[in-house]
């Protein structure tokens, strides 16, 4: 075998036609450079809840790829995005991870900076810097565009980036109304953060993936993390598992919805119960997570579609952010190299909520996601192998698959505009390839209008 050592063209990266895609985007340094400008420095992306920082001087270090910006509440109420490196000579002006200030100060030389980045103090401005030097161009450099969805704060690196609310379009908004929606909502203390040697790019594949919980999670349907069955309207329905030798009984009504510029939703129907949800009775002795009942409303139904209003699923802002309802919590995945990704998780609560109903969502928070949790130490196991599986210079050149259901998935498109596009079949590669097709109009570097019409689904998938 003669094997090619050059980075191959984005073109050849992604085959709607095959269901394959190029292994070697999961460790070659040179796409990660790539992603890391056209995708992390140039989309909108997930900072911090506004419940984390609610009083003047309350500030939240985010990453931005490779940079690091402090979410800060200015005097007036406003949140400014400010990268958190000091003009003088580049070193962090904030340690913290998130905290209060008054002002930053430069451990290195001791530029001080106040709340809205500006430079105020630079010790022997007079003595040593002869009264030359022009604070005010050297303030901290903010993020080109900040905004807030429902308490959610995003930032873009790209001036150019079209508006918070149609970049999200209604798939994205809805995702975020998943959370948002169930009350007053605010961010639990503490942001649980790890790293698994994983290229971030499986960790987003996962997340749609329906067809492996019966296998990879076994465990967690046997300890009753996840409900062995479901009620559903008209009937009780079996999530058989390993035990299942009919490929229907697998199959969950539901459905995988595309938005624009990657976004994508991926979900089982809430079964028509309002309550519908994991339980935690191997851990917390509660049921009913997850209160639904706000679904029945009217402004629900205002802000969502009927499809996503029916559904429990998992919601993927491109690139990495991951709503997941049913836990009340979403995820960041943050990308540090080709072959390592930081994992956050973010937990949500209602403030109203009463305590046992919070401990139950704590408790949940820990035993499934995050470094102590069932599903993802299963999860990470996986998608560890797969990276470390296929960068070898033979493994590489094996075609990754995506071809369940290939090419009969039909887009449904809504003509009264109330759904974006959506294909009705819940265990599927669609979410998956869809995906891999978008990340790869964004790698290609095109423009805004072009990355909006690239990224709108055909008909067939
Ligand atoms: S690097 Fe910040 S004061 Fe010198
Ligand atoms: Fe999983």
């Amino acid at each position: 075998m003669t094997l090619d050592h050059t980075t191959p063209p984005v073109t050849e990266l992604v085959s709607l036609e095959r269901g394959e895609i190029d292994r070697r985007i999961f460790s070659d340094p040179e796409i990660f450079e790539q992603e890391l400008a056209q995708i992390f420095g140039r989309s909108w992306l997930f900072l911090c809840h506004e419940s984390q920082i609610p009083k003047r001087g309350d500030f939240f270090e985010a990453p931005m790829g490779r940079d690091n910006v402090l979410v800060v509440r200015q005097r007036d109420g406003g949140i400014k995005a400010l990268l958190n490196t000091c003009a003088h000579r580049g070193n962090a002006v904030c340690r913290a991870e998130e905290g209060n200030a008054k002002n930053f100060m430069c451990t290195y030389h001791g530029w001080t900076y106040d709340l809205a980045g500006n430079l105020i103090g630079v010790p022997g401005l007079s003595e040593l810097y002869h009264d030359d030097l022009d604070k005010s161009a050297n303030g901290l450099r903010e993020v080109a565009q900040v905004d807030v969805f429902r308490g959610f704060v995003f930032g873009t690196l790209d001036p150019e980036a079209p508006p918070l609310h149609d970049f999200l379009g209604p798939t994205g908004r809805s995702g975020l109304e998943m959370i948002a929606g169930q009350g007053d909502m605010e961010c639990v203390p503490g942001i649980q953060k790890f790293v698994i040697p994983c290229n971030w790019k499986f960790t987003v594949d996962n997340l749609f993936d329906w067809y492996h919980p019966q296998i990879t999670h076994l465990s967690a349907f046997q300890t009753g993390l996840l409900p062995a069955e479901a009620d559903r309207t008209g009937g009780r329905m079996k999530m058989e598992g390993v035990a299942s030798s009919d490929g229907a009984a697998l199959q969950l009504p539901g459905g995988v919805v595309s938005g624009d510029y990657g976004d994508q939703l991926v979900f089982i129907d809430n079964f028509g119960h309002a309550t519908a949800g994991p339980t935690v009775d191997a851990f917390g002795d509660f049921q009913g997570l997850v209160d639904n009942s706000w679904r029945d409303t009217d402004e629900a139904r205002e802000r969502m579609g009927p499809v996503a209003l029916r559904s429990l699923g998992h919601t993927n802002i491109f690139p990495t952010l991951w709503i997941t309802p049913a836990f009340c919590q979403v995820s960041l995945r943050v990308p540090r190299g080709p072959e390592q990704t930081e994992i956050w998780w973010f937990t949500f609560a209602p403030r109203e909520a009463p305590p046992e109903r919070r401990t139950a969502i704590i408790q949940t928070a820990i035993h499934a996601f995050g470094p102590a949790g069932f599903l993802e130490q299963e999860d990470g196991e996986n998608w560890a192998q797969s990276t470390l599986q296929t960068r070898g210079h033979a493994s590489s050149r094996v075609p990754q698959l995506l071809k369940m259901n290939l090419k009969r998935g039909k887009v449904v498109h809504d003509s009264e505009g109330l759904d974006p596009p959506y294909i009705e079949c819940s265990i599927n590669e669609h979410g998956q390839l869809w995906t891999f097709h978008c990340w790869a109009a964004w790698l290609s570097g095109c423009g805004w209008d072009e990355l909006r019409e690239r990224t709108a689904p055909p008909d067939v998938l």
